[in-house]
């Protein structure tokens, strides 16, 4: 099984369309900091750059939206002298071979029509295997360098390359945004034997026979499970389901923002939820009686949810909302919606400056909520 050697089925093409709106949101909030230089936009699992009817792949995407509309990136580049690597890599060799062409070939034909003296996007393929990377001194002292910007993509087959270790390296890399696929119902159903219980341990596991749609779920509350208590970390996960199975790809990020922006484009693809190709909620369907009326029942489930967490004083303050907003996989604004309720009803006095500001919640005031009924 090759991807590239066959058209891009449909729900490989949506897991490209998320990757690109993921760096999409990523790639303008680093360019324009004034704290991470240089960029290091990584794809691990690069492939040969385009599927057999010519459709872009990850590397070529990650290029095209690295240069903007009308390439309007390549001159804020060079006027903030920022320094942009990107690293694809590709285990196999024809197909590393090919990718390297095929980038050479994409960098060289974008060349003939560019005003700049030099091209500011600098290339590298490799012909690794992912774990040797990983291991390696080089990219371990990239992780870990505080000013540097980094995306990483792990479009692995299948589910052995991101081990608890390479997980906990990625989260304790700062200045990391990440995404990666993995074949979740594989995991399911091979989870008694040594090829899965070799990679995750068996009990953090927690699969729910009756509910299968679900087993990506499980596998990001796995991914979840290894976070130290005293990390502040975002994972969020997207279900793609293919006939019978189910696949998915997990983002991760330590800041706010960074979550936020992924959300952003989970809603973009799943406006029912943000979180799968398969109504996972059982939301009314399009062309049904109900569709549209009633407001959707994760936004629903998490608004409730953050109105208990108010009365049980849990939640006290509104950045504490707005985080456990996104942190359930919705957007800081039904946060909002939920204290509006309770501030119209009499339930909650604000403490401080109230705002409804529900986005950058890094950047919001704070204010305390006092409960009074
Ligand atoms: C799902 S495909 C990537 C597809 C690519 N993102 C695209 O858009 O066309 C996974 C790729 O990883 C490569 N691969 C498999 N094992 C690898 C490893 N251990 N390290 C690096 N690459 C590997 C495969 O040869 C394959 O091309």
């Amino acid at each position: 099984m090759d991807i590239n050697k066959k058209a891009y089925t449909k729900e490989t093409i949506l897991k490209l369309n998320i990757f690109q709106d993921c760096f999409k949101e990523w790639f303008p909030v680093y360019l324009h900091s004034d704290y991470v230089n240089p960029l290091y936009i990584y794809d691990m699992f690069a492939g040969s750059g385009y599927d057999a009817d010519g459709m872009p792949g990850s590397p070529i995407i990650l290029l095209t939206e690295a240069k903007g509309d009308n390439n309007q990136y390549c001159q804020l580049i060079i006027d903030k002298k920022k320094r942009v690597y990107f690293g694809f890599n590709e285990k196999v060799l024809s197909k590393s071979n090919e990718l390297k062409e095929n980038v050479d070939k994409y960098l060289s034909e974008c060349k003939e029509t560019c005003k700049l003296n030099e091209c500011c996007l600098h290339t590298q393929i490799g012909q690794y295997d992912f774990q040797e990377i990983i291991e390696s001194e080089n990219f371990i002292n990239i992780l870990n360098n505080s000013k540097y910007g980094k995306f990483i993509l792990l479009d692995q087959y299948g589910f052995k390359q991101i081990t608890n270790d390479v997980f906990l390296k990625l989260i304790h890399s700062p200045n990391t945004d990440f995404v990666f696929f993995i074949a979740s119902s594989f995991i399911n159903r091979f989870k008694e034997l040594p090829a899965v219980t070799d990679y995750f341990e068996k009990n953090k596991l927690h699969f729910d026979a009756t509910k299968p749609k679900q087993c990506h779920q499980t596998i990001a509350d796995y991914y979840r499970s290894l976070i130290p208590n005293n990390l502040e970390y975002y994972i969020h996960s997207f279900t793609i389901q293919k006939g019978a199975n189910y696949y998915g790809l997990i983002f991760g990020s330590g800041h706010t923002l960074g979550m936020e922006k992924f959300l952003r484009v989970c809603w973009k693809h799943d406006v029912f939820a943000g979180e799968s190709n398969c109504n996972l909620e059982n939301d009314f369907e399009p062309g049904t009686l109900f569709y549209g009326t009633a407001e959707k029942n994760k936004i629903q489930d998490v608004k409730d949810k953050i109105k208990s967490l108010i009365r049980e004083r849990k939640i006290t303050n509104n950045i504490d909302g707005l985080k456990y907003a996104i942190k359930s996989g919705c957007l800081p604004s039904v946060y909002i919606s939920a204290i509006e309720d309770f501030k119209n009803k009499g339930i909650v006095r604000i403490i401080g400056e109230y705002n409804k500001a529900a986005t950058n919640i890094h950047k919001i005031k704070r204010y305390e909520i006092e409960l009074i009924q």
